[in-house]
């Protein structure tokens, strides 16, 4: 029996609240065996200590098989100051380049399209994550002027561009699916970046004469995920554009509380981390109302990378048993039921 250290950060908002759900359920499957290392890293921290992550925090994290995250966002501090202080570190610094989002619409979920049905969408969005327009990389001169200037740069890299689209094509052949990669830009408007982009696209794509291909425009495409979501499959693309998608494809089939994200180091030197696409909710804090299944679909991408398929197919299972049932449901979709009953739900699943 294999065992795993996994690194959990709940973070703040809702996190910590799914994180538990996801937990429960690693904990329930009972081979492959975890232990779980629980870090206080959040706003809360930050408001009390000046860090998010303490002198040293990352290093620590370097030795887990796995890192397993809940959100980051707080009322009371701005936005870029959470994300540049706890998740992006956590990305860059463990090179987590391929950040893969599957969009599927389950049996008993209602897409806010019409008429589309169970397996209808199934697509899995490939999204660059270490670099593109989230490069931290810019200034502001002349501040609180009329002469203000702000710069904000994106950085596309040979190495970084042709390892995200190989990934993407791998990709294809594994899902062994419709076996498409479509990869998105905006090579019409940013003439440098985003054209060495297609070209990279183009060159790597000859490498793959099994696989079908296919490049859109970022606002065609964002049309194409309402309009025709059944013709993708692997979707490759920038930071942007594919955190963009992510939050469309994750509606269509549904949810953002059953949106999965994984942050993958793929050769595996470094920790890969796993997480639910949707933020803190800070609406929802407190409240149990939040769908865990984001989380524990996070935690079935995790066990996967593991090697654990057989781990990761019961927790699929197990969610699919209870979506298309119906009965123990969140808000979000429909129900009146708690996180907590929906991650019990799912444990009841597990053994079937
Ligand atoms: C996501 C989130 C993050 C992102 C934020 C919290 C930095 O929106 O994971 O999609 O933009 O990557
Ligand atoms: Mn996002």
């Amino acid at each position: 029996m294999s065992n795993y250290e996994i690194a959990v950060i709940g973070g703040d908002g809702v996190g910590p609240e799914v994180i538990e759900e996801g937990i429960k359920v690693l904990d329930a499957l009972g081979n492959p065996a975890f232990r779980f290392n629980r870090f206080d890293w959040s706003s809360e921290r930050y408001k009390r200590t000046g860090r998010f992550i303490p002198e040293g925090g990352l290093d620590r994290l370097a030795a887990f098989d796995a890192i397993f995250f809940g959100a980051v966002g707080d009322e009371e501090v701005q936005d870029h100051i959470t994300l540049n202080n706890l998740i992006l570190p956590i990305r860059r610094r463990f090179d987590q380049y391929a950040c893969v989002r599957p969009a599927y619409l389950y049996a008993g979920v209602q897409s806010p399209l019409a008429g589309r049905g169970a397996g209808d969408i199934d697509l899995v969005v490939i999204r660059e994550n270490t670099e593109g327009e989230y490069a931290d990389i810019g200034g502001r001169v002349y501040q609180q002027t009329d002469q203000e200037v702000a710069v904000q740069t994106s950085v596309f890299t040979r190495h970084g561009t042709e390892r995200i689209i190989r990934y993407a094509f791998e990709e294809a052949r594994r899902r062994d699916g419709r076996r498409k990669v479509t990869s998105i830009t905006k090579s019409n408007a940013q003439g440098h970046g985003m054209v060495f982009w297609d070209e990279v696209f183009d060159s790597v794509k000859a490498e793959y004469g099994d696989v079908e291909t296919e490049s859109l425009l970022i606002d065609a495409a964002a049309m194409d995920f309402v309009r025709r979501p059944q013709d993708f499959d692997v979707v490759v693309a920038s930071n942007l554009f594919g955190d963009i998608l992510t939050d469309i494809s994750a509606i269509t089939v549904g949810s953002m509380g059953l949106a999965p994200s994984a942050n993958l180091n793929p050769e595996r030197v470094h920790p890969s981390m796993f997480e639910p696409v949707h933020g803190s909710a800070f609406e929802l804090i407190g409240k149990s109302q939040v769908n865990p299944i984001a989380t524990i679909l996070a935690a079935a991408m995790m066990v996967e990378f593991l090697g654990e398929e057989k781990a990761g197919a019961a927790i699929h299972g197990a969610v699919s048993g209870n979506l298309a049932e119906g009965r123990i449901r969140t808000p979000d979709i429909g129900g009146g039921s708690s996180t907590v009953e929906v991650g019990d739900d799912i444990v009841g699943r597990l053994s079937d």
